[in-house]
């Protein structure tokens, strides 16, 4: 190696760990001593309710109340986009300028200039900010504003995606046995839990169940299909690993025994379904 490359190994060394240094004292900057805020003015969720405007605008974010009148005319943007969250919990619109994206750390530290107290409630309790923007839907209490809307951190479909959760939603699967349809099937998931389970289509070679009419030899075993799907009904999309044991769902109907049963089916069917992803949105 000659001494230039030496050098400029040395050179980039230096400028990474500066770089390194400037990062750590920026993220620590930014940490809060929640003992900090003790000596803080308790104000309430009311009395900040009173500052709702150009002539007073008070606003919660991170459990600190700022009375950010006197900087209105100096933020860049048309007033409406920040008078809308005086008298606020306004900690969403802080963190979302533009749908997910916050503001600067420069924008962090102008903060300081303007904190007046901590937000808390009747009891004189902190206030959390998730608490508050959870109780009224969000931080606006609107629920159909901008910023619900738009912001994905209160975007729970996206959230239940990034956990790898399946999404509420109308599913529709199928288990599929030498090129032809034998289950198909049809529910949807509200809060993860099963509603509305149904068969498309329930078919072994020639035998069309949904057809058949009591009284017909294979009657019960199509029974016993509904029985599973009824039973189902209402229970978490985990409750199909039951079916594994298929007689720990369908009775055993005019001796027709749990064997004759292919629970293995409707798994397969549902997990169809479940690895397709949402059909439709109810
Ligand atoms: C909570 C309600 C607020 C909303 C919705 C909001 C929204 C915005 C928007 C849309 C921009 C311009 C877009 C951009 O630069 O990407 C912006 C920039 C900025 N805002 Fe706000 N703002 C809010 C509160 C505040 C407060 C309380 C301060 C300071 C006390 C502030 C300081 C700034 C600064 C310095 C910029 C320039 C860009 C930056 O450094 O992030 N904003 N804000």
């Amino acid at each position: 190696m000659n001494m230039n490359k030496i050098a400029y190994s040395v050179f980039i060394a230096f400028v990474a760990s500066l770089l390194t240094l400037i990062s750590v004292s920026a993220l620590s900057s930014s940490e809060r001593d929640e003992t900090d805020d003790e000596g803080l003015k308790p104000i309430t969720l009311d009395e900040l309710a009173e500052h709702d405007g150009a002539e007073s605008c008070w606003k919660a974010i991170h459990g600190r109340v700022y009375d950010i009148t006197d900087y209105l005319p100096n933020h860049p943007t048309d007033p409406t986009v920040i008078l809308e969250w005086c008298g606020q919990e306004a900690t969403e619109g802080w963190h979302n300028k533009r749908p997910g994206v916050p503001h600067s750390p420069r924008a962090e530290g102008m903060l300081e200039e303007y904190l007046i107290g901590r937000l808390v409630d009747e009891e004189g309790e902190p206030v959390e900010s998730e608490a508050v923007a959870d109780a009224s839907g969000n931080a606006n209490g609107e629920a159909d504003s901008d910023h619900a809307r738009l912001s994905p951190a209160g975007d729970e479909r996206l959230q239940r995606a990034l956990l790898g959760l399946p999404l509420d939603g109308h599913y529709r699967g199928v288990f599929v046995d030498r090129g032809v349809i034998q289950v198909n099937i049809t529910f949807n998931l509200e809060d993860g839990h099963f509603t509305r389970l149904d068969y498309r289509h329930l078919a072994y070679r020639d035998d069309d169940y949904l057809a058949m009419e009591e009284g017909d030899e294979l009657y019960p075993v199509m029974r016993q299909h509904r029985q599973i799907l009824e039973r189902l009904e209402g229970e978490p999309v985990t409750a199909i690993f039951a079916l594994y044991e298929p007689e720990r769902l369908a009775d055993d109907i005019d001796g027709y025994s749990s064997a004759t049963l292919r629970g293995a089916k409707i798994i397969s069917a549902i997990r169809d379904a479940l690895n397709r992803g949402v059909y439709s949105w109810p």
